[in-house]
């Protein structure tokens, strides 16, 4: 049997992912209710982290709680990864003992590299390429807020990061348009332009790109890993913030999301972030109840 993994968002199909948005809005009601729904009764997810977080694992750690069965925490610099022991070894091993494995990694290609060696599904974490889990929660967050996003119109602001590929590949699965308006020199790789372009459009000036938009969306200037470019990127990046000047040319009901942690002041205005427009904490809360009906879809049959 083939083990499915979710390693980009495009591992889901459309039906897919929109039944696995329902059931995020189903399981988030039932919590509410207080039912006790335990499908995961002893299962184990082991957690991999190489990079910081508090969203992931706090979400992932809470969602196998409530599930029912285990997390476990393991940073790569005090495991034997972190000490050079094969990526290939330390994925039969892990998967051999676990039922699933969440890895947090830089290059895209280490999970991919996992993923072949592990008998159980891998759930990406957040890779320099990618972050898939952060979309299933933003993809819930407008359907709870405004209805369904075919159609719509999204603006991504800034970097074209890990979180703008996601966003690129949610546009083709879900049928919405993405504009996206980056500074010179940072614009999304080609590979994710040339699977997406039906459905993006790059528009390098901010008020353009986020004319009559539904949702405007925007990350940090300087991702995990980019510390030392962080002067650089301040300056580059400055005409990108997302302020209440530009939200006025989105719709009037226009949301604001940023998947956290956000810079008050860099990529996002206090004023933005923590106004009437964003939705950024729901953003945060659905990382759980996404990612339980993520574990939920891979591990129950
Ligand atoms: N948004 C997100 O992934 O947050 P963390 O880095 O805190 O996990
Ligand atoms: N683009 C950011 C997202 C953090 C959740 C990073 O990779 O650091």
């Amino acid at each position: 049997m083939t083990v499915r993994h979710f390693l980009t968002l495009t591992d889901l199909d459309r039906s897919e992912l929109k039944a696995l948005l329902q059931r995020a809005i189903e399981l988030k009601a039932m919590l509410r209710m207080g039912e006790i729904y335990e499908p995961l009764n002893n299962k184990v997810l082991a957690m991999l982290f190489e990079k910081s977080s508090t969203r992931t694992r706090v979400s992932f750690e809470t969602g196998m709680a409530q599930f029912g069965g285990h997390a476990l925490f393991l940073a790569a610099r005090d495991s034997q990864l972190g000490r050079g022991e094969p990526v290939e070894d330390s994925s039969r091993v892990l998967s051999s003992m676990v039922d699933c494995i969440m890895v947090r990694t830089f290059e895209h290609e280490k999970i991919e590299l996992f993923a072949k060696y592990s008998s159980v599904p891998v759930i990406n974490g957040l890779t320099d390429d990618v972050h898939p889990c952060q979309l299933l929660a933003d993809m819930q967050t407008y359907v709870e807020h405004r209805g369904d996003i075919q159609g719509k119109t999204v603006t991504w602001i800034g970097d074209g990061n890990n979180m703008c590929h996601s966003y690129m590949h949610a546009a083709k699965l879900l049928d919405f348009k993405l504009n996206i308006a980056c500074p010179q020199g940072y614009e999304p790789e080609q590979k994710f332009i040339d699977e997406t372009s039906d459905y993006i459009e790059l528009i390098s000036d901010p008020h353009k790109a986020s004319a009559h938009s539904d949702l405007v969306v925007t990350d940090v200037w300087a991702s995990m890993g980019q510390e030392e470019e962080q002067e650089r990127r301040i300056r580059d990046f400055k005409p990108y913030q997302v302020n209440t000047d530009l939200m006025q040319v989105a719709k009037p009901d226009a949301l604001f999301m940023h998947c956290l942690p956000a810079h008050r002041g860099e990529e996002v205005s206090a004023d933005v972030i923590d106004g009437p427009q964003s939705v950024a904490w729901d953003e945060a809360e659905n990382r759980l109840h996404a990612q339980k009906a993520l574990l939920e879809f891979l591990l129950v049959s």
